[in-house]
């Protein structure tokens, strides 16, 4: 395929047959699957069934050479503008996630690691050496500047959740809603960004490890879910992020088909089953739609039952849309697999028909402005996260800002109380002071009273008891002395209440 300029039209297909594993050769079992002419892209089944696909990988291929015959080629449309997707299919334990490389560990591709993190390498190579252009270019303020994010979600029990949220598990869950061009989105779900094929690592690890597995007898480490890791491209051209062109990668793990009974599923295992097949039967039920629409020339109005099942809704754009698709069906070529691998390989034949309109994303021209597409809305929509979370940070600002000096006010308002306190205190000290001079000059002036009319009754006392009754005045006569004698202590007491008190001396003095 020439990398630069093909955009293949219909779904490419690529069949990859497992090695028998150890247990399988130990148990005697025999390959029943034979490439007649390798490498051609054709391979036989228990010499009975021939197929024929875009290519066919025998299990003595390498990961790298999956890589690099099949998918590099797809995988750098992505930041031409395309859409891509890159599903693998198959029975449990037929080595989908292997290829994938969905349970990726480590920082390094080392031999054995599947096409999803080559892929990323591959992307920040090209967006690095993309970038340096650009700002080459950035004088003229032509060049393109790149930004990447990526998502990871997983469609389990028919539920969406996010793998790269932070919440619990409970609030992973997501619904998919359509938008007015009919693409179908899901709101909510994280997108991080990140800058190096390492971080990205991170973050596929991260969301790996929070899948839903369990053993079963097919695979004991088998995926009870479909995941769909998502590589974002956002290309903004010129210097003012007015012309966005956003493009997305994703790579899909299914989980396996597989029968109830050969798996001797019960319980949990059963009821994931059975959703598992519920939502691979549908998947069947839209290729075959799409498959059968694209060989009809009459038939336009083929109805694709899309909305049978989250699953087709989630690939609703990868089959039959703008999406440059390719299927990675991966089949076990042990006898005792056989009909599963017959059935993954009439499946896989039947998607070799879809065909695709795959295009380029146009940039849009405003960000603000309102758009069909469902990424042109997730772009709409993430700008205004990001101008919520500006607005929200600023609020806070000026709250707290705000705050400080409510503080100072509180701590002002305190020390008023304190100061009004003080001052009433002071009132009252000086109150009980005056109060206090009062009563001493009232008991001042009783003792003076009391001094000076002492030694007066005395002498007229001790005058009248010298005399003798006879010689006495008559009683009338001591009556008036007596009152004379009053009447200079009241005249006495009177010049004394007029003298100033204490306080109306001090008021007098500051006057
Ligand atoms: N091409 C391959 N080469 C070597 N081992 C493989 C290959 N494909 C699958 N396996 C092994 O087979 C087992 C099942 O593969 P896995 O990818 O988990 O299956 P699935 O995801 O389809 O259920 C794993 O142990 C995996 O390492
Ligand atoms: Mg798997």
């Amino acid at each position: 395929m020439d990398t630069s300029t093909t955009v293949p039209d219909t779904v490419q297909v690529v069949v990859r047959i497992r090695p028998l594993s150890e247990r399988e050769l130990a148990k005697g079992y025999e390959s029943v699957i034979v490439q007649p002419n390798p490498p051609e892209p054709r391979l036989i089944a228990r010499n009975q069934e021939e197929f024929t696909f875009t290519e066919v990988f025998g299990p003595e291929v390498d990961q790298l050479e999956v890589y690099e015959r099949s998918v590099r080629a797809i995988v750098l449309k992505l930041l031409e503008g395309f859409n891509v997707s890159i599903l693998a299919y198959g029975q449990t334990g037929s080595g989908k996630t292997y290829t994938i490389g969905t349970s990726f560990a480590g920082s390094r591709l080392k031999i054995n690691v599947g096409i999803l993190p080559r892929a990323l390498v591959d992307i920040f190579t090209h967006v690095n050496a993309k970038q340096r252009g650009a700002r080459e270019e950035a004088a003229t303020g032509n060049g393109t500047r790149y930004r990447v994010f990526c998502s990871f979600m997983e469609l389990y029990q028919d539920h969406v959740y996010d793998l790269l949220s932070h919440r619990n598990r409970y609030e992973r869950l997501l619904g998919i809603r359509e938008d007015v061009g009919g693409g179908v989105f899901v709101p909510g779900l994280t997108e991080l960004a990140v800058s190096t094929a390492e971080e990205a690592f991170r973050w596929l690890q991260h969301g790996a490890g929070c899948r839903a597995t369990a053993p079963t007898s097919m695979n004991k480490e088998s995926n009870r879910s479909h995941t769909i890791f998502t590589v974002i491209v956002r290309a903004c051209l010129g210097t003012d992020d007015e012309r966005v062109t956003i493009s997305k990668l994703h790579f899909v793990d299914l989980a396996g088909s597989e029968r109830a009974k050969k798996s001797r599923a019960s319980g949990d295992r059963l009821r994931e089953c059975i959703q598992i097949n519920k939502g691979l039967l549908a998947l069947g039920n839209v290729i075959s739609a799409l498959a059968n629409h694209a060989k009809s020339t009459r038939n336009n109005t083929t109805y694709v039952s899309y909305r049978d099942s989250k699953l087709t809704r989630l690939l609703q754009n990868s089959l039959g849309g703008n999406s440059i698709t390719l299927m990675l069906a991966c089949v076990s070529p042990a006898s005792y697999n056989l009909e599963e691998t017959l059935s993954t390989l009439r499946y896989a034949d039947r998607a070799l028909a879809i065909r695709n309109k795959p295009s380029k994303s146009t940039p849009s021209a405003s960000l603000d402005s309102g758009s069909s597409s469902g990424s042109d809305e997730l772009e709409r929509l993430t700008k205004t996260v990001s101008r919520l979370r500006l607005e929200n940070t600023q609020l806070r600002r000026r709250i707290s800002a705000e705050l400080r000096p409510a503080v100072g006010v509180a701590g002002m308002a305190g020390g008023k109380h304190l100061l009004a306190q003080n001052r009433l205190l002071h009132g009252q000290l000086q109150a009980s002071l005056e109060e206090s001079t009062r009563i001493e000059l009232r008991a001042s002036i009783a003792e003076n009273a009391l001094g000076r009319l002492e030694p007066l009754v005395c002498t007229e006392l001790s005058d009248s008891e010298f005399q003798t009754p006879d010689e006495s005045e008559s009683p009338e006569e001591l009556r008036r002395k007596c009152l004379n004698v009053l009447l200079r202590y009241r005249t006495e007491y009177e010049a004394l209440r007029q003298r100033p008190t204490a306080q109306q001396r001090s008021t007098l003095h500051k006057i």
